[in-house]
């Protein structure tokens, strides 16, 4: 047995510019195998930018990041991937059937592919999975907001990864829509490593097992419930939380939850 078997994810050292922008400066970094990783931290302060040095989207400056013992471009298909932002019109003309089918063709030309029964098959058990099927012919342009982060989170895992990485999928969302997304991540945290970039304070006190706190440096790295101290401590991370007028909440909830579990 390999000794760092249980390891999703291992960055070391890691630093990205872009032109002259520093993002990211000496990350270290190591996910466990089935983890539930939130990444907090301030706007800039390069939470994209590491997931998309996960997916090895954007190169290193130094350091290295393997994915299961393997340099990212070697590990495509192990990981699924929800970014922040879409780059598809959400006027283009096609269903959410179509839209999911679309990522069994990561790497293949779309032009000359056509889909084979497997593809349409796990789509289908996806589609179900997500409670998209009634929704299968619906042009993605007269989704709701969660509906499309479903439809998204579905065409992630079509390659069947072992690694989910989500960009703020809950960014504008209502109570509701964000309690069923965090309800899907949870299942499919049973089987698979998740790795979730957000703003929302709630799903770090509830949904998450650990928590990285970022900006431009890894400031913490360890339990997902913020104590008084490490908040102190890391003023120079949890800014955006204050920013947000939520902080109380995150240490309310550490208080009466994990009373015994300070940093
Ligand atoms: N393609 C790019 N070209 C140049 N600079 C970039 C690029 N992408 C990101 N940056 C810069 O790198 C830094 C980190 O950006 P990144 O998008 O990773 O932050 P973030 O933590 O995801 O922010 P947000 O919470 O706003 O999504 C910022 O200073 C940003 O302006
Ligand atoms: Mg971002």
């Amino acid at each position: 047995m390999k000794k760092n078997a249980d390891i999703a994810i291992e960055v070391k050292d890691l630093t990205v510019y872009y032109q002259k922008v520093g993002a990211l400066s000496n990350v270290n970094l190591r996910v466990k195998e089935k983890d539930f990783l939130g990444i907090i931290g301030p706007n800039g302060g390069g939470k994209s930018t590491l997931l998309k040095a996960i997916l090895g989207l954007v190169a290193p400056h130094s350091g290295t990041v393997q994915v299961f013992g393997k340099p990212p471009r070697k590990a495509l298909g192990l990981m699924g991937y929800v970014p922040q932002f879409t780059k598809f019109h959400r006027d283009f003309p096609i269903n959410v059937e179509e839209t999911i089918l679309m990522g069994r063709l990561s790497g293949k030309t779309p032009i000359f592919h056509r889909y084979s029964e497997k593809d349409r098959e796990i789509v289908h058990s996806l589609m179900n999975k997500l409670e998209l099927y009634p929704l299968r012919d619906r042009q993605i342009g007269q989704l709701s907001g969660g509906q499309l982060q479903r439809t998204l989170i579905a065409r992630a895992l079509t390659v069947e990864p072992k690694i989910l990485l989500l960009d703020e999928p809950t960014a504008s969302l209502d109570t509701e829509s964000k309690s069923h997304i965090y309800s899907i991540l949870k299942e499919l945290n049973k089987n698979m490593t998740i790795i979730m970039v957000t703003h929302d304070m709630g799903a770090i006190s509830s949904h998450v097992r650990s928590l990285a706190c970022l900006n431009k440096k890894l400031y913490y790295h360890g339990h997902s419930e913020l104590s008084q101290e490490l908040i102190t401590h890391l003023y120079g991370c949890p800014v955006d939380l204050i920013a947000h007028g939520v902080p109380h909440r995150v240490l309310k909830e550490h208080n009466n939850i994990g009373g015994d579990s300070h940093v």
